[in-house]
């Protein structure tokens, strides 16, 4: 964490309602905020110890530190525009946040469960050091808007690492699409062999499902990118507070329209979860091929050696872990869904303690999506296509059958009547063992006299591939073009 952060130095456009309120018009209270309870006036009897750990959050939600500080910077300067702070007030906030900001990169704050969450540690410790201005600062605030505020700033600054992981991959797949878009592989329907295609055609094919789960994630980011903030408990605030002007600092598209909405509703999460969910679902698809294509029985990939492992009794084995570990994790994301559409359900209007419970579904989400994702860019550069067993593969299973009924269709045969004579043809391959395009001229004129000698053109699988060459098709001059395009959108 740096200081002055970028956003200090924004603050500088904003003056203080009065310059030259600098002394402390309040009396010091003798009140709670570094006693270890809360609201320990209202109470006459400590926390049980057991209740005190097991509704603390401080162990995970401490990850929000940098934007629970941000946004306290943000209220701060706000407040003092408005009168409630002077500007003396909220430079020691800025010290205060600033030193605080400091102890926690270096690993030397002292995280206490006695405070609960990330909210009240800084509190406190803030007020620890600069007294009754620390105090001051949760005016016209309270710890369920700042939390919505805080997650939201940190599922942003997520969203756009993850934006920029998605697009490292998709450049990957680029690059390996243009080494091989006239490769010739089998193309699978039921995992049978149905068609011949270009392997940059299938490699294209990850890279339109990437297209999407970006415009998924930009989409998301605009209803996450909406500030709760001033929304306090529940209810708003009597204080004269200027919501624009914290929005604009913190980055905001603006504040958000309904208090009660602002601090109850984690739809915004659940819709990241959802996103992340259908690129992990994504993942997992692309993960399935991968390890089949390292297999031997289809032996048409080498995944890099530094991305596999060995067995620790089987000298032979080289295993597709990352794969496997990334379809794995997708199980994990769906779950972390389910769990925040479940801690939604039923909730009653506003905040509810429950919610406390989204923080660790939706860390765990932004982490596993983060690593997989940059697993799977750092991997793909390094897998090698073998060539010749992909283009062998396709010679099996008759993929080139669709065409000689197309062919037949061309001469003038209804399209059924073309599937049936394709049918008896291949029949006869199966027979004999041999491919279509191994049958003799008069083989195959035995199905139809319209075949003729032009019939191996439509039989070979270049032949195949490179009359698909409408938009979307596996021609390899059309891959090539999609690629281009691609980039450019890039
Ligand atoms: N730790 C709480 C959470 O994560 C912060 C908000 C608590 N608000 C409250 N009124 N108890 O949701």
């Amino acid at each position: 964490m740096k200081f002055p952060s970028k956003l200090v130095l924004r603050t500088k456009n904003y003056q203080c309602y009065n310059e030259q309120l600098n002394s402390q018009p309040y009396p010091m209270l003798m009140t709670t905020a570094n006693k270890d309870k809360l609201s320990s006036a209202r109470f006459s009897e400590a926390t049980d110890a057991f209740v005190e750990v097991f509704t603390a959050s401080v162990d995970f939600d401490q990850r929000m530190a940098q934007q629970d500080i941000d946004g306290s910077i943000a209220h701060a300067t706000m407040l003092c525009k408005i009168g409630i702070l002077s500007a003396q007030e909220r430079d020691s906030i800025f010290q205060g946040l600033q030193q605080i900001s400091e102890e926690i990169a270096n690993g030397d704050f002292q995280w206490s469960v006695k405070q609960e969450d990330v909210h009240m540690n800084i509190e406190a410790r803030l007020t620890d050091l600069i007294g009754m201005a620390g105090k001051k600062l949760h005016t016209g605030r309270s710890r369920n808007d700042q939390v919505a505020t805080d997650i939201r700033l940190y599922m942003r600054s997520e969203i756009h690492a993850i934006i920029k992981v998605i697009a490292r991959l998709q450049l990957a797949l680029l690059d390996m699409a243009e080494q091989e878009a006239g490769t010739i592989m089998p193309g699978f329907t039921h995992l049978q062999v149905a068609q011949p295609i270009t392997f940059g055609h299938h490699l294209m094919a990850w890279f339109e499902m990437l297209v999407r789960d970006k415009e998924r994630l930009q989409d998301c980011l605009k209803r996450v990118n909406i500030m709760p903030l001033g929304a306090a408990a529940l209810a708003g605030t009597s204080y004269p507070i200027d919501r624009e002007m914290t929005a604009e600092l913190l980055g905001f598209s603006r504040p958000s329209a309904n208090s009660l909405d602002s601090v109850s509703d984690r739809d915004f999460a659940i819709e990241f979860t959802a996103s992340a969910s259908i690129i992990m679902m994504h993942l997992s698809r692309f993960s399935e091929e991968l390890v089949l294509w390292a297999s031997a029985q289809f032996d048409f990939i080498e995944l890099p050696d530094a991305f596999c492992t060995g067995s620790s009794i089987m000298p032979q084995k080289k295993n597709p872990d990352v794969p496997e570990l990334v379809r794995g994790k997708s199980g994990r994301v769906t779950g972390h869904l389910v769990s925040l559409l479940m801690l939604m359900k039923s909730q009653p209007l506003a905040y509810n303690k429950d919610n406390q419970e989204d923080k660790e579904p939706l860390f765990d989400t932004a982490d596993t999506l983060n690593n997989c994702l940059r697993a799977f860019a750092d991997m793909v550069p390094h897998i090698t296509a073998k060539r010749d067993n992909m283009f062998n593969a396709a010679k099996k299973g008759f993929a080139t059958a669709t065409d000689l009924a197309d062919y037949l269709v061309r001469k003038g045969m209804a399209f059924r009547d073309a599937h049936e004579v394709v049918g008896l043809a291949v029949r006869l391959g199966l027979e004999s063992e041999r491919d279509l395009s191994e049958l003799s001229l008069a083989e195959l004129q035995g199905f139809s006299e319209m075949i003729t000698a032009d019939v191996f053109d439509v039989l070979s699988l270049q032949g195949s591939v490179a009359s698909r060459q409408h938009i979307g098709g596996t021609a390899p001059n059309t891959v090539r073009a999609a690629i281009q395009s691609a980039r450019l959108a890039l």
